[in-house]
Order: structure tokens, then C-alpha cells, then sequence
């Protein structure tokens, strides 16, 4: 063993110790301020009084719809819930109003018709141009809201079943006529809580809040195959003041992946995602991110901070991804506190990820990469420890690595970098020569936002680190 791994080694075992410290020491508040405090109405329905049956077999879009259309009524008058008892409740896509409180009973189940006639076919994104998929429209999702405030979706814990089989089989076999829909998408819409539940088999993204402010995603189960094709979790898209804490997540996609919309038409659109906090996800992904920036960030992507991530068994840790022709940013990131085990790539940036809405985009359209911070990252089991791979000719720059701990497998150049620059400090095995400058750690390059600064971030307590290393 050289000298630099036998050092990696100590670290690693004293970094792991800290971190299961840490892991039994987290419990532990909210650190998302609360959106609205604990929303209670004061009137309320249950599905079954506009004819639901919860037998798994009636379908129930029109009771869901009728329920809905009623609750209106009481929309100013302090909102309204709609329950959901124990049950298995078959339904097509439904939209919500505002000042609504959905809420499913822990042995409630929405479960999604396997029929595409009950996923109606609505108009692409704007910040997209067409499906994701496909051109054209695509499917809604099962639960959408437009236009919206004061929305919670919650539950003891209750589930929300897609039954995406029959859509990942679809794409498997190209026969899909529009893009595939969410379990939930809301656009347009401030004051949104989804809190409580467990969503299951997702025919695409599960939760998609798309130009919307103000949302709370809060101890929820996000729970897919890891072969079902593009399941990502949580995807913020075009929106701000978002706030993402407690989650379990283990799909065959991102677990959370930030985006802005897709190259010419994101950049006209020019709605960015800011202000984004993450705290404390735990899960795994066969074929994706813990947390992915991008592909699609054409709006812009900044003010995001992501700490404690537990990742295991998956293929990449943290992934940044975009290409010439998105235009757009992300800037100001801040990663912290990051346990990976079994991970492929625990972090990779690709600046040629490709996939463009039609041949219209400019590819002198070129992305701006800046002040990406990661620190604090304990990996075991790494095969790669960064792929790094900027754009030739464009700026990806102010990359900082701080206090990385990965026991890597693959030997030879754990880290392979291209086109970026930045700095590194305790970074094992050693970084790049591009990210070798020093790191000038609360200077500006090495993002620590006002406002998104870490908290109870323990490993970066003084000390304990630097003191090990001195001590060598
Ligand atoms: C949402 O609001 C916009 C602007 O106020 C309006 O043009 C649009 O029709 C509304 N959409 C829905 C579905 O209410
Ligand atoms: C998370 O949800 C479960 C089940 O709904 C509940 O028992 C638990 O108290 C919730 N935890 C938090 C922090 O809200
Ligand atoms: C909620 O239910 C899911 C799936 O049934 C389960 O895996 C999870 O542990 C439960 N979460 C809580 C907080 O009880
Ligand atoms: C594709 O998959 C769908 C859903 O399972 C199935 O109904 C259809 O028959 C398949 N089509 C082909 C051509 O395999
Ligand atoms: C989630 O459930 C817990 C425990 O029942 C409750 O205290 C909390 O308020 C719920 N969260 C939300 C945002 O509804
Ligand atoms: C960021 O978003 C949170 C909600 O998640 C909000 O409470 C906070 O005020 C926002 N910060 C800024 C600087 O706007
Ligand atoms: C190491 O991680 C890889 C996945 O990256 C996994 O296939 C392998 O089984 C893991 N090895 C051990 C010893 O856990």
C-alpha cells in the first residue's frame, strides 16, 4: 500500500466511525419551515359519498372528479378535505382545487387505471415544446393541479399504486402514443405539502411540481423496480423555494432530479429552479442519481443545497447533466454530508449527455457551469470516484471538493477529468490535477449561500479531520 492510499484507509475508517455517529445522532427536527403550519379544515368528505366503491375493480375517476367539483363550494370559506378510507380505489387521472387537503387513510390505496383512455392527453410543457418522450402532447398525470394554492397531499402513510408495469412495457416495446404521466404533477401552483405517503410504480416521474413555489415534499416513500425505465422521485422542474426532507426513494431512476426545461424552449421560457433544499434521503437506484442537476436546465438552476444523502447500491451518487444547446446554468450548488456504499460513480458531471427536443436548438447555446460545492463524502465500495467531464470550449469552473473520503476499487485513475476546473482540499484518493488548486474554502469560489448555509453539519465539525491527518 503507497502512502497516499494507507492514508485513505485511516481516514476512511475514522470518517466511518464519525458517520454512523452522526447517522444515530440525527434525529432530529424539521428544517424545512413549514409552508403553511399544520392545515386544518373545516370541512370535510369522504369519497365514498359521491359513490366510490374501494373493491380494486369499480372504476372511481367520476366519484374523485364529483367529489372535487363539490368541495369548490367551500374553497373560500377556509378549504376543504377530501378522505380517502381503507380501501383500493381504481381510478383515472383527477385534477384538485385550491385550498384542498387530500388525505388517505393508512390502508388507503389510489391505485391508476392500467387504461391509457383514462390518462387524458394534455399539451406539452412549455418549457419543453413537446413530450419528453414523444412530440406532441402527453399523458396527464394521475393527480394534477393547475393554477393552485393551499394544496396538501397527505396520509398516514397511505399509498398512491400508478401500476406503471403496463407503461414501462410500452416504452420497452415503442409502442407508447404520447409521453407517459406522473402520479402527480402540479404546475403553476404556490402552497403545495405532499407529506405522509407512499407512492408506488410510477408510469414516468412520480412527483413533478413544474413552475410552482412554495412545496413541501415530507417523509414520503417513493418505491419502484429498479429496471422500470425513467422513474425518477421527486423532480422539481422550473420552481423555487422548494423543500425536500425525510424521504426513502428506491426507483430505477434519480431519486431527485432537479430541471428547467429543455434547450430552446427552456431558454425562451426562462423559468430557472432556486432555492431548493434537500435533508436527509435514504435509497437506491440501479441506473440513476441520488441527486441529479438537470438534463434539462435551460431555465437555470441555482441556490441548491443537498445534505445528508445516504446512497446505496446504485449506479452514480451525485450527476450533473447537460449539453451545448441547453443554455441556462447551475450555479451555486452546496452537497454535504454524503454516505455512499456499492456506488459505480460517486460523482459525475457530463457536459455532452445530448438528447434534444428537435434540430432546432442552437448548439452555440452553451451551459454555465459555477461554484459546484461537495463536501463531506464517505464512500465504501466506489468504482469510480469522479467522472468529471466539462464541454471543450465553455466554462465549467469553481468545482470544489472538500473532505472526500471513497474507497475506491478500480485502482487506476479513480478520477478522470476534462474540461473543468476548481479546487480540492482532503479530497482520497487524490483529485485531478484540474481540481488540484487549493481550496479557498468561505471565499466566494466555494459556494456557502447566505440563507442555504449547512446547519448541524457534523463532520465538518473543527478538527476532527485535519487533526488525523496531522497526526500521520
Ligand atoms: C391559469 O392561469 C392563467 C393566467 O391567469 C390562465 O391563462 C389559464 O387559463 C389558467 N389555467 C387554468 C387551467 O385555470
Ligand atoms: C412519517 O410518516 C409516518 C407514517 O405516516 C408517521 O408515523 C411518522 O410520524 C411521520 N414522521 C414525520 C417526521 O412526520
Ligand atoms: C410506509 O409504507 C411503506 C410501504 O408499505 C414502508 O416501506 C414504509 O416503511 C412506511 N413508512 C413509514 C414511515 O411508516
Ligand atoms: C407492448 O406492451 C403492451 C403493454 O404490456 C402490450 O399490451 C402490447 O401488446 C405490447 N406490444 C408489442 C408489439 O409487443
Ligand atoms: C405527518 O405525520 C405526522 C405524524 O402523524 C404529523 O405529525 C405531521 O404533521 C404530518 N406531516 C404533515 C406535513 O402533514
Ligand atoms: C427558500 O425557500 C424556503 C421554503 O422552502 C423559504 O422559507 C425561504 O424563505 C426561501 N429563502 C429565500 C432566500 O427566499
Ligand atoms: C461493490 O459494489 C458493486 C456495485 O457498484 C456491487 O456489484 C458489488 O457487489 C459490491 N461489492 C461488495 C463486496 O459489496
Amino acid at each position: 500500500m503507497g502512502r497516499s492510499t494507507a492514508l485513505c484507509a485511516v481516514l476512511l475508517i475514522v470518517a466511518v466511525v464519525g458517520g454512523s455517529a452522526w447517522t444515530a445522532g440525527a434525529a432530529r427536527g424539521s428544517r424545512c419551515k413549514a409552508v403553511r403550519t399544520a392545515v386544518s379544515r373545516p370541512h370535510s368528505v369522504t369519497v365514498t359519498e359521491f359513490g366510490a366503491v374501494g373493491d380494486g375493480v369499480t372504476l372511481n375517476t367520476l366519484a374523485f372528479q364529483n367529489a372535487v367539483f363539490y368541495l369548490q363550494s367551500f374553497a373560500n370559506k377556509g378549504g376543504a378535505q377530501l378522505f380517502v378510507p381503507a380501501g383500493r380505489w381504481l381510478t383515472g387521472s383527477f385534477g384538485l382545487i385550491s385550498h384542498l387537503t387530500l388525505s388517505l387513510d393508512k390502508d388507503a390505496v389510489i391505485v391508476g387505471s392500467t387504461e391509457s383512455l383514462e390518462w387524458p392527453v394534455i399539451d406539452p410543457l412549455p418549457s419543453y415544446g413537446r413530450g419528453r418522450e414523444l412530440p406532441g402532447g402527453r399523458h396527464q398525470s394521475l393527480i394534477h393541479g393547475h393554477n393552485l394554492t393551499d394544496v396538501v397531499i397527505t396520509g398516514g402513510n397511505g399509498t398512491i399504486d400508478g401500476q406503471g408495469s403496463v407503461w414501462w412495457d410500452r416504452f420497452n416495446n415503442h409502442t407508447l402514443d404520447y409521453t407517459r404521466p406522473h402520479l402527480i404533477e402540479l404546475m403553476y401552483s404556490t402552497e403545495v405539502i405532499i407529506s405522509n405517503l407512499t407512492f408506488k410504480n410510477s408510469p414516468f416521474w412520480a412527483i413533478h411540481p413544474v413552475y410552482c413555489s412554495q412545496v413541501l415534499v415530507q417523509n414520503v416513500t417513493i418505491l419502484a423496480p429498479p429496471d422500470s425505465p425513467n422513474t425518477d422521485g421527486i423532480s422539481p422542474d422550473s420552481s423555487d423555494n422548494v423543500c425536500i426532507e425525510d424521504c426513502y426513494i428506491n426507483t430505477g431512476d434519480d431519486l431527485i432530479s432537479i430541471k428547467s426545461g429543455w434547450d430552446e424552449y427552456g431558454i425562451s421560457f426562462a423559468r430557472p429552479s432556486f432555492n431548493i433544499s434537500i435533508h436527509r434521503i435514504t435509497g437506491s437506484t440501479k441506473s440513476g442519481a441520488g441527486i441529479a442537476l438537470g438534463s434539462e436546465m435551460s431555465g437555470g438552476i441555482s441556490e441548491i443545497k443537498a445534505e445528508g444523502l445516504h446512497l446505496s447500491n446504485s449506479l452514480h451518487g451525485i450527476r450533473l447533466k447537460t449539453s451545448p444547446g441547453r443554455g441556462g446554468y447551475i450555479k451555486n450548488i452546496y452537497f454535504s454530508d454524503i454516505f455512499m456504499t456499492n456506488v459505480e460513480f460517486a460523482i459525475r458531471i457530463t457536459g455532452e449527455y445530448g438528447e434534444h427536443p428537435d434540430e432546432s436548438y442552437n448548439p452555440a447555446a452553451l451551459p454555465l457551469i459555477n461554484k459546484i460545492t461537495i463536501r463531506d463524502v464517505v464512500g465504501s465500495n466506489i468504482s469510480v470516484a469522479g467522472l468529471l467531464e466539462g464541454i471543450q470550449g465553455d466554462s465549467f469552473s469553481d468545482i470544489c471538493l472538500s473532505n472526500v473520503l471513497l474507497d475506491v476499487t478500480l485502482d487506476r485513475s479513480p478520477w478522470k477529468c476534462s474540461d473543468i476546473k476548481g479546487y480540492s482540499n482532503l479530497v482520497c484518493p487524490e483529485s485531478c490535477e484540474p481540481l488540484r488548486g487549493e481550496a479557498p474554502f468561505h471565499s466566494a469560489a466555494c459556494y456557502l449561500a447566505e440563507g442555504l448555509r449547512p446547519q448541524d453539519s457534523h463532520m465538518n465539525q473543527p478538527g476532527i479531520l485535519p487533526v488525523m491527518v496531522a497526526s500521520l
